[in-house]
């Protein structure tokens, strides 16, 4: 065996549950991960790691972490400076308002809050709607599209290139400094997904510093709806963001938004070509959209994984659980929980209640959630009703990567 190779993971049994490493998951579990969830909920549901992290996989353990944000950190500081040393990445991630704790949470939380008012997302249903439209006329000319590149990734990259007032023909290269960055970010990653991710951090930064400076020299009407600008105007204020705040949550924004929602959109058409019934269902009743939506959320969940660290000795479960620990929380396993979701292995799209946390829960419940629901509303509801034979060409590849439960390539004929 080369050296530096390691042996893939056997698929657990409740004899080996408690042996699971989530740092050494192979190929076989990021494709399929729910098996060997199902058996840590049941017979190792707070896992402890070689490191000393916990994996979480029950439901209520997940959300009562996520509900209290002053005994479980979100502040990474400390994890990611051994991960990624003094680098670009390590400074993303610690200005970031999801990698932060109050006060410095609060405050970039309540300047970016104006832009998911109901009043903005009213205003872009409309350019939404318009977008997704041309979309699917220039795909009904092609007849076989790649429900990934040409159309689920497509639609949350130009709404937030709209939001950050990203001119149109500067987009492309977005789409690959998000993956490069998330990339570097995932349990089980090379040293060239971590330089991609370093020179993917450098490269977004130099093309916003410029993009900020052709603004100050023409800034955008009042009545665009342009984060970046408003983030810089407030800054000049004195009560904003500092530079360097500005540039990273514009970033993250980006990433957050763009292959979330991407797959949500992705791994929704897959869920749909993988219960027929449950598509036709929606084809005939397109009032149950948003609980599809939500189904798919919680069935998929686009982020799989999020951390937190306890500030204060505690215990979860039975477990007594030191100050200082790290925590990997499995939202995708919070999500198949039986006991919060009765037949959890079943995709209905008509499941009500549906509390899933694929948006996590308490002070960070992502800020864009309504945004993506509106997003993919339109996008389900158009792409059912216009291509109701639609059928799958190859089946659904999926790249290797844990944390986030994204799509690879989906090929579709859309007028068999
Ligand atoms: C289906 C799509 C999406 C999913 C599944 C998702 C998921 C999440 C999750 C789980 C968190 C919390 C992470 C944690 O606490 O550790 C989060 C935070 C966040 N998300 Fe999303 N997100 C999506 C789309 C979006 C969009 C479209 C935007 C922006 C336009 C966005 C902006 C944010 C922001 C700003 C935060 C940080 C919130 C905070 O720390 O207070 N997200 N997202």
């Amino acid at each position: 065996m080369p050296p530096g190779t390691t042996l893939p993971m056997p698929r657990l049994t409740p004899a080996t549950a408690a042996n699971f490493v989530l740092a050494q998951v192979d190929r076989a579990f990021a494709l399929d991960p729910y098996p060997d969830y199902a058996v840590l909920r049941e017979h190792a549901p707070i896992c402890r790691q070689p490191d000393g992290s916990q994996v979480l996989t029950r439901y209520a353990d997940i959300r009562e972490v996520l509900a209290d944000a002053e005994r479980y950190s979100s502040d990474k500081r400390i994890d990611f400076r051994p991960r990624f040393g003094d680098s670009p990445l390590y400074e993303h991630h610690t200005t970031s308002i999801v990698f932060n704790d109050p006060p410095t949470h609060t405050r970039v939380r309540r300047l970016l809050a104006p832009f998911f008012a109901a009043r903005v997302l009213r205003q872009m249903e409309g350019s939404i709607a318009t977008m997704v439209d041309r979309l699917l006329d220039r795909a009904a000319e092609r007849g076989r599209i790649d429900i990934v590149s040409e159309f689920a990734l497509v639609i949350p990259l130009n709404l937030i290139g709209d939001l950050l007032g990203v001119p149109f023909d500067e987009r492309e290269p977005l789409q690959a400094w998000a993956q490069q960055i998330l990339g570097a970010l995932e349990p089980v990653r090379t040293p060239a997904q971590l330089a991609d991710g370093n020179r993917a951090v450098e490269e977004f930064k130099a093309y916003l510093r410029d993009l900020i400076a052709r603004k100050r020299r023409a800034p955008p009407g009042s009545r665009d709806i342009d984060v970046l600008w408003a983030l810089i105007e407030a800054s000049e204020g004195g009560d904003g963001l500092t530079e360097l705040e500005i540039l990273h949550n514009s970033i993250f924004m980006l990433n957050a938004g763009h292959d979330t929602t991407g797959a949500l959109i992705a791994n929704g058409v897959d869920l749909l070509f993988r219960h027929p019934d449950q598509a036709q269902r929606l084809r005939e009743q397109p009032s149950l959209v948003k609980p599809a939506i939500e189904e798919m959320l919680r069935y998929e969940s686009p982020l799989q994984i999020g951390n937190r660290r306890s500030t204060v000795a505690t215990r979860i479960g039975d477990v007594d659980v030191p100050a200082g620990t790290f925590l990997h929380l499995v939202l995708a396993s919070a999500n198949r929980d039986e006991r919060e979701f009765p037949q959890a292995e079943v995709f209905d799209i008509a499941r009500a209640p549906n509390r899933h946390v694929a948006f996590a829960h308490g002070i960070h419940t992502c800020a864009g959630n309504s945004v993506a629901r509106i997003e993919a509303a339109i996008a389900f509801s158009k792409l059912v009703q216009r291509f109701p034979r639609m059928t799958q060409v190859e089946p659904t590849r999926r790249p290797e990567r844990s944390r986030f439960r994204v799509v690879e390539e989906l090929l579709v004929d859309l007028n068999p």
